[in-house]
Parts: C-alpha cells; structure tokens; sequence
C-alpha cells in the first residue's frame, strides 16, 4: 500500500501492506426525508418496484457479507426494519436524527473493529456495484484516509461541491449548497454522498465536527477539511456517469430515478432477446425476468417476482403482478393478474381478471371478463365469457359456459366447487358451493346447481318453459278495447 502523502500523517492509519483489512458497508438510512412530504421514512419509498433501501442493501451486499453491512436507522426505524428482515444485514440505532456525521458517531461501536468504512447513502439506488469497487480500490490504492464519490452534473444545485487543493484531485473540503459561495456556486463537480474511510483516522477525529450550520447538523461532509487539515490523505473519485449517484429527497427525483431503473431494466430484457414495443411505456420491476423472443406492447405492468417463459406476447395495458407464466402464452389486452400460475400455451384474454391463488395448465383459455380466484383450470379447458371461478378445481378438456357462476360464499364461509374432466357447463350456470360436477357430465344452461352430479349424467336445474298459445295477440286486442271506452 502506498504511503501517506503527508509525513506528518500518523504512521499506521490504514492496514500493514499486503493484508486488505476487514470491510464494513455503513448505509445512511435514518433520515426522515421531510422534502417527501410522506408518512412514510424515505428509504421505504419505492423505485424500479423496490424500497430505495433495498436497493442499496443489493448493493452492498455483492461488496462484502451481509453480517458486515449495516443500515444506519432512526425515522420510523421499526418500520424500516421490518421491510430488510430477512436480508441479514445488521442495524444501529440512531435515535435522534443529528447530521449525516452523526449518523457515523453512533455507528462507532459496531464499526470500530473494522479496518475501512464504505459509507453508502440510503436514498441513492443507482449506485452500481463496479463503481463502489473503484472507489474502495482507489482509495486502497492510494493509501487514502478518507475517499469520496464525486460526479459532474450540469445542474448542481443542493448537493454538496468539492473544494481541491492547487487544481489537484487532493480535496480540501466539501461545502454544502446552503454555505456556497457566489463563485463556488458554479462548480459542478459534486458529492455523492459515498464515501470510504480508514476506521481508525475517522473515528480519531470524526469528535471535531461541529454544528456550526445551517441546520445545526453534524454533517459528515466536514470530515473531508477535517481530516485534511489534520495532514490526512483526502482524495475523490469521480463517477463514471453521474446518473449513477441521484438522490431521491423529492417526489420529482423519486420519479426520474424509478425512470432509469425501469428504461434500464427494459434495456437489460432487450439485450438478451426480449422485443419491448415503445419501452418507455412500460413498467417493468428490477426482479422481473422475461425468456427469449416474448413481444411485450407498450402500456404494459410487469410487476414484482413476475417470471414469464420464452415466446409469450403480452397484449397492451395487462398488468401482472407475481405470476410465473410458461413459454408461449398470450396475454390478450387488458388482463390483471395476481400472484398466479400460467402454463404453456394458455391464452388469456382481453380482460380476464386472475386474483391470487389461481393455476392455469396448458393450453387452457380465459376471455373477456372472466375472474379466477384460487382457480385450477385444467389442460385445454375453457372459459370464455363472463365468468366468475372462485375456489374451484376444473378438470381437463371442460368447457365453461359464458355466464357461469360459482357460488362460493353463503355470507359465513368459502366453500369449492369441483368439476371433473370434460364436463360441459351450459350458459348462465350458477353452480352453488360445496358442490361437484363429474367427470363429462352435462349442465343444461341456467341451471342452478345444488347437489352433486354424477359422470356422465345431465343436470337441469331451472323452471319449465310453457307457451301460452295465443296469450299475446289477446293482450293487445284487449288494451285496444279498453283505450275505446
Ligand atoms: C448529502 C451530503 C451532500 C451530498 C448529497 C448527495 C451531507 C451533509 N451532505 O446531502 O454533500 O451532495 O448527500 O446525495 O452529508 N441521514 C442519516 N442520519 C441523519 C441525517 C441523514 O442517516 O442524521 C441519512 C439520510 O437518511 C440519507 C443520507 O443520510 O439517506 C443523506 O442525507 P440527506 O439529508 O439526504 O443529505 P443531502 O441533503 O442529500
Ligand atoms: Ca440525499
């Protein structure tokens, strides 16, 4: 490792040459977010279909092991510990939201037996993996005390400017945007907000900071003129694209980062042979993976752990949320979809409405304005028409009337209907729960059906039809009559 710039610099700062030293991740998450305007913490709001956190949190962990990154916590804390549960990392408390600074203070306990400090910002989720890695290496390379991201944007303004020693890339302290002066106010090379820090030089000096600004703060942006008043070494590290470090402290930079993620997610599928008409319509979560050759049209929602196959097409405005879809489905035009199942082949469409729990097999059809609930429809089996399938098992090869009903809630309790393979149900069948339909059984249309049926039997449940000869020609001529009088 190379030695310090400054032989005043205390020997030992950083690891003896050779040992890489023990990595922690430090995440800035405990701020309120006030600019929000949100009930909600700020690191909980969402972009690209995850929480502002989790992002980071990915992030950090492809750096180094869960159990050495920790999110830094305060604002409704318990919330935002509950939504990263699961994700392994560890928390500190940071009670009283004093400074980004202070924020570093609290962490001292669980990051002093660290060699280096990644201190990434909760509310930046662009931040990709190889830029983190060049700041951490550069910072190594150089035998730095503290290293900080920077990045050139056109339009500075609110964050934090680097101030460089002699037109070096040695920096000599960051001024906020609120303590700029008129001349400082043009410099367009920013702080990110990402830092890495030798644990030994931060912690020896981070008790020199002081609140002397406009919001009263500890800011951990002092720690740059700190330390290099202090002989330490202080260098930056410029970002390759400044998109990379947005923050999202308003709804407006909310909107544009979940932008990015999403024109970059569709630009991901794209590569690897996904067809996306008019990308920048559509919706498409970081997590959702599409297979080869599906066409998805504009306006189209795909959302969450949703998995579709190779060689679906997925119509205009269907919005699909968790589902696995096989290969070579078609999604019609319309369609919402939750938390279900769809095989190979199935067709689905325009406006079928599939709420959570449904399973669709192969080849099997769905029309307009059918709604599955906690449905399994069976290979090839079809329902085309304004149905409504709730708590039903359907077999094989059945063909559902238009119209047809399961009556599956009597007010109390949710009750199944279950139809055998090959079974016909007629038209505008209402088919009421607990109830079975067997195997290639036959349901007269408008029946409504109450007890089970056998196989191969035909049930009609619905009054006689009687023609009453006559009846109607004799009602008029007597409506004539009676206007005469
Ligand atoms: C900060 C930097 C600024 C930089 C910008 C980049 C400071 C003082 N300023 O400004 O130089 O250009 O980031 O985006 O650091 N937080 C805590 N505890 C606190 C306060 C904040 O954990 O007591 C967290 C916030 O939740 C947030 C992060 O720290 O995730 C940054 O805080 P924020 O208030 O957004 O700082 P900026 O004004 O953006
Ligand atoms: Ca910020």
């Amino acid at each position: 490792m190379a030695k310090s710039h400054n032989s005043k610099a205390e020997v030992g700062s950083n690891p003896a040459p050779g040992n890489n030293g023990r990595f922690a991740v430090a995440i800035l998450a405990a701020g309120k977010g006030t600019r929000l305007k949100s009930r909600y913490p700020k690191v909980l709001h969402h972009v690209g279909g995850k929480s502002l956190l989790a992002h980071v949190v990915a992030a950090a962990t492809r750096l180094c092991p869960a159990q050495d990154v920790y999110a830094i916590i305060g604002h409704d804390a318990e919330r935002v510990k509950e939504a990263m549960a699961g994700s392994g990392i560890g928390f500190i408390l940071q009670k009283e939201q004093r400074g980004t600074g202070h924020a570093l203070m609290v962490g001292e306990e669980a990051l002093r037996n660290y060699d280096y400090v990644i201190v990434l910002s909760g509310d930046a989720p662009l931040i990709s993996q190889q830029t983190v890695e060049r700041l951490r290496d550069q910072h190594l390379h150089e035998g730095a005390d503290m290293t900080l991201l920077t990045a050139v944007m056109e339009r500075p303004y609110g964050y934090g400017r680097i101030i460089f020693r002699n037109g070096g890339r040695e920096v000599e302290a960051i001024v906020e945007e609120k303590s700029l002066t008129a001349s400082q106010r043009a410099l367009q090379e920013i702080n990110a907000g990402f830092y890495c820090f030798a644990v030994k030089a931060l912690f020896q000096h981070i008790r020199q900071l002081g609140t002397d600004n406009k919001h009263h703060e500890y800011y951990l942006t002092d720690m740059a003129a700190i330390l290099a008043k202090a002989g330490k070494k202080v260098i930056a590290v410029q970002a390759d694209d400044a998109h990379e470090v947005l923050g999202c402290n308003t709804r407006q930079e909310l909107a544009e980062v979940d932008a990015e993620l999403r024109m970059k997610k569709c630009q991901q599928l794209m590569d690897s042979g996904v067809t996306i008409y008019q990308p920048q319509t559509c919706v498409i979560d970081s997590d959702v993976t599409v297979g080869p050759d599906t066409v998805i049209e504009p306006f189209v929602h795909l959302l969450g752990a949703t998995r579709i196959g190779a060689e679906c097409r997925i119509r205009s405005y269907s919005v699909i949320i968790n589902c696995e879809l096989g290969e070579g489905v078609l999604i019609r035009n319309g369609c919402v979809m939750d938390d279900s199942r769809i095989a190979a082949q199935a067709v689905l469409g325009p406006y079928t409405h599939l709420r959570p729990g449904c399973h669709i097999a192969e080849g099997a059809h769905m029309g307009n304005f059918v709604e599955g609930k906690k449905l399994k429809l069976g290979k090839g089996s079809k329902a085309q028409h304004l149905s409504y399938l709730g708590d039903a098992e359907v077999g094989e090869g059945v063909n559902v009337g238009a119209g047809t009903i399961t009556c599956n809630y009597d007010g109390f309790g949710k009750y199944p209907t279950v139809i055998g393979d090959r079974a016909f149900i007629g038209s505008d069948a209402t088919l009421v729960a607990p109830v079975k339909v067997g195997k290639g059984a036959y349901i007269g249309a408008a029946s409504c059906i109450t007890e089970d049926i056998p196989d191969d039997a035909l049930a009609i449940g619905r009054g006689r039809q009687v023609n009453k000869e006559g009846w109607a020609r004799r009602k008029r001529e007597e409506r004539a009559a009676a206007k005469k009088t």
